[in-house]
């Protein structure tokens, strides 16, 4: 596929773009500064200006496409992950400015260009534990896509708007738009360097309900979302299997959660935050389970 990704040049995104650069894909990555990754062309453009989003959306990937001389190809998908990842790094109304309106204008701008294809970031921090003023607990566990999702702060805000914005301009357009509640994104070098903090102190993980998402199993997600059409407007979770505390299930419950509603019975180091979802609706089987086996 011919696929424009938007903040490639990230934490998450290069990982994804690696992972869909080795499934064969054509990859335009839009962000603000370049990704230096063999195999994958940048176009600098700021997303918050609707202009320059038009433009990336009809343009040449790469040079090379000017060789049949039959114009600009369409572009068959948009993955947008592009946005201040975080509270606490920009002003509140900044990091919501530039996280709604980048969303818009991508999603707008793709559909009127007559794509059916569009994956977008969204967050765990929707669920309003992550970021909460205190501690917050889940309604119930294991969390999916069904819990509410009132967060307190303008960066998960600005999530919950995006998810509206595209379901909104799926009803529309009746295209495939996927949202994608990442979890804490880790990258391969960060297990040896983290994780033996969270073995010993798991509350450091409370505020991600204990899960992670490793950032190539994040890619598979993102490519099982490309692969699989006709699913409308979808939100999926997007975590691993496991834990990222060396506390089990119960012990976990037993210290963090008392009085949390526990719909169905967990395995010993099953994951809070379910993905069964995305693997039931797009065959998501995330590789990078055991990350004890990393830090031994
Ligand atoms: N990292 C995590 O743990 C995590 C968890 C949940 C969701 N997410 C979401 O995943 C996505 C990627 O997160 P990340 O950790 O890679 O963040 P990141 O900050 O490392 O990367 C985001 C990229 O977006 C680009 N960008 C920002 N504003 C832009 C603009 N106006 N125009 C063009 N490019 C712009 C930045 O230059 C950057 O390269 C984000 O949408 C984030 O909210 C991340």
């Amino acid at each position: 596929m011919r696929i424009l990704f938007t903040g490639g040049s990230g934490k998450a995104g290069r990982h994804a773009i690696a992972y869909l650069l080795a499934q064969g894909h054509k990859v335009l990555n839009v962000d603000l500064v370049p990704l230096d990754l063999a195999g994958v062309e940048n176009r600098i453009a700021d997303l918050t200006d609707a202009g320059q989003v038009f433009d990336v959306m009809a343009s040449y990937l790469s040079q090379d496409e000017l060789e049949p001389g039959t114009g600009v190809p369409r572009f068959d998908a948009v993955v947008h992950f592009a946005a201040v990842p975080s509270l606490l790094l920009k002003s509140d109304n900044e990091c919501y400015r530039v996280n709604t309106l980048s969303t818009y204008n991508v999603i707008d701008a793709a559909l009127k260009f007559g794509l059916r294809k569009i994956i977008f970031a969204s967050s765990e921090t929707t669920y309003g534990v992550c970021f909460a003023d205190g501690e917050r607990k889940p309604d119930y566990l294991p969390m999916d896509e069904e819990h509410p999702t009132i967060p307190e702060d303008s960066y998960a805000m600005s999530k919950v708007v995006n998810e509206a914005t595209a379901q909104c301009f799926q009803r529309r357009s009746g295209a495939d738009i996927y949202g994608l509640r990442i979890n804490n994104v880790i990258e391969p070098h960060e297990y040896a360097r983290d994780f033996p903090a969270y073995l010993a102190d798991p509350t450091l993980r409370r505020r991600n309900i204990f899960a992670y998402i490793d950032a190539r199993d994040l890619g598979q997600m993102v490519e099982c979302c490309l692969r699989t059409d006709g699913l409308g407007y979808q939100i999926f979770n997007v975590a691993n299997d496991t834990h990222s505390v060396g506390l089990d299930t119960d012990a976990l419950i037993a210290q963090f959660y008392q009085g949390v509603p526990l719909r169905r019975e967990m395995g010993p180091q099953e994951s809070f935050y379910t993905n069964a979802k995305a693997k039931d609706l797009v065959g998501f089987a995330p590789e990078h389970n055991d990350w004890r086996a990393l830090i031994a």
